[in-house]
């Protein structure tokens, strides 16, 4: 893997009704069949046996002489059409029945690594950590989804699940949103944003590469193009990964060997947390609820090749301060502009936010609605 800078290197519907506590909604979820077609990298690497060879593949993953076989950006595609099933929730504000002439945004949510959708509404307090109910609160619709291979969505392996397929499930998704599917009974949303975290967000921008007209707004969180500092064996090294079935096979028995998790809590925390701006039992509830990431996304998180320099919607970056991961730990001093400036020229708003007081998983950070406020604020400043 490497940290490729901009710099040019390259249904079944079921009806959940509102908490009574929580903000007035409507949420309706969904299994989505979606057919892609995606150019997938093939992997130099052998299946893992144990956590042995997981432990190698990190010294290889991490050596300052790592060959270039490991850069998966050089290897030969493949591609390859599927048909995925994914499982993924759409929420609109209140209980009325919606007004047909009503202008509306649907926010389209991509989790990172480690998470799966619940990540953006927690089983936490929801006032202080889900981002869902604050942007149902200020009128905003959302649509978030578990990616392949996480949560409710399809199985498969861990050496398939990738950036490129990722992508172009993300891609057909926004396409039936914005058609008018899998959004309840609003019909065609107006505007349409891309919000992602981390993974999450380089597949918002990826997808967005391709196809510079696909949504209005881009919202990029946990994330940075700036390749002097973007530290994916950072993380590979701090979140200490092991072969998620033999860590919990009352869990996770169902996934294959290409399926890693940090080998604990504190590795968990090293990666995704920064003290003291957080709280133990959210640092705990988040490795309980942890979920596997693919081997095969975690070494291409920085294959993004695309870069949509003809977008004219508006843009956001919101990355925590001290983002061990996108950062090194430190998003002050134009880490989060340089180089990808050069990316939003044509936008109608780019703007970038080091935010104060939070890791790589702001949402979960004390903070954390703060930094939800910036998003819609931004967003509704920009007419979406
Ligand atoms: C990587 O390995 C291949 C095959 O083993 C070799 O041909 C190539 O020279 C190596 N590249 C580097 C940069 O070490
Ligand atoms: C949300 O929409 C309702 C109904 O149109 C309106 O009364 C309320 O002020 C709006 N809230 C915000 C935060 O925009
Ligand atoms: C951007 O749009 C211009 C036309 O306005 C086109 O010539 C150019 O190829 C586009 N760039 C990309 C990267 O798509
Ligand atoms: C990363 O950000 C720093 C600080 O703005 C800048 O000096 C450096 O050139 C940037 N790296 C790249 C690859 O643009």
């Amino acid at each position: 893997m490497k940290a490729t800078s901009v710099a040019w290197a390259v249904s079944a519907v079921l009806f959940c009704t509102a908490h009574a506590a929580g903000v007035p909604k409507t949420c309706t979820d969904y299994d989505i069949p979606v057919t892609i077609t995606s150019p997938n990298f093939g992997f130099p690497i052998n299946r893992f046996k144990t956590d042995f060879d997981v432990a190698d593949f990190l010294d290889t993953l991490t050596s300052r002489n790592k060959n270039v076989s490991f850069s998966v950006i050089t290897l030969p595609g493949t591609t390859v059409t599927k048909t995925y099933t994914i499982s993924a929730t759409f929420c609109r504000p209140g209980h009325a029945p919606p007004d047909p002439a009503e202008d509306y945004t649907v926010i389209i949510a991509t989790h990172g690594l480690n998470f799966d959708r619940r990540y953006w509404d927690p089983e936490l307090d929801k006032k202080k950590y889900s981002f869902v109910e604050w942007a149902l609160s200020q009128n905003y619709s959302i649509f978030y989804y578990d990616r392949l291979g996480v949560g409710k969505s399809e199985q498969v392996s861990g050496y398939v699940a990738q950036l490129p397929n990722q992508v172009a499930i993300l891609t057909e998704l926004v396409k039936l949103v914005k058609s008018g599917i899998y959004v309840g009974k609003t019909g065609k949303p107006t505007h349409t944003v891309l919000l992602g975290h981390s993974f999450g967000s380089a597949l918002s921008m990826q997808a967005l590469g391709l196809n510079h007209n696909l949504v209005d707004g881009l919202v990029l969180t946990g994330f940075s193009s700036n390749g002097t500092y973007v530290n994916p064996f950072g993380f590979a090294t701090a979140i200490a990964p092991r072969i998620a079935a033999q860590q919990q096979p009352g869990k996770w028995r169902q996934l294959d060997t290409g399926y890693l998790t940090g080998a604990d809590l504190f590795t968990s925390v090293a990666a995704f947390f920064k003290a003291p701006y957080y709280d133990v039992t959210v640092a705990r509830y988040a490795d309980d609820h942890k979920f596997p990431f693919a081997v095969g996304e975690l070494i291409t998180t920085n294959a993004v090749s695309k870069y949509p320099f003809n977008f004219t919607g508006a843009a956001l970056i919101l990355t925590g301060k001290y983002d061990l991961i996108y950062c090194t730990s430190d998003c002050d001093g134009g880490v989060l502009v340089n180089p990808i400036k050069d990316v939003f020229t044509r936008t109608r708003s780019f703007k970038t936010v080091s935010f104060p007081k939070a890791g790589h998983a702001l949402n979960l950070h004390l903070n954390a609605a703060s930094s939800f406020k910036v998003i819609t604020d931004f967003l509704r400043k920009n007419g979406l």
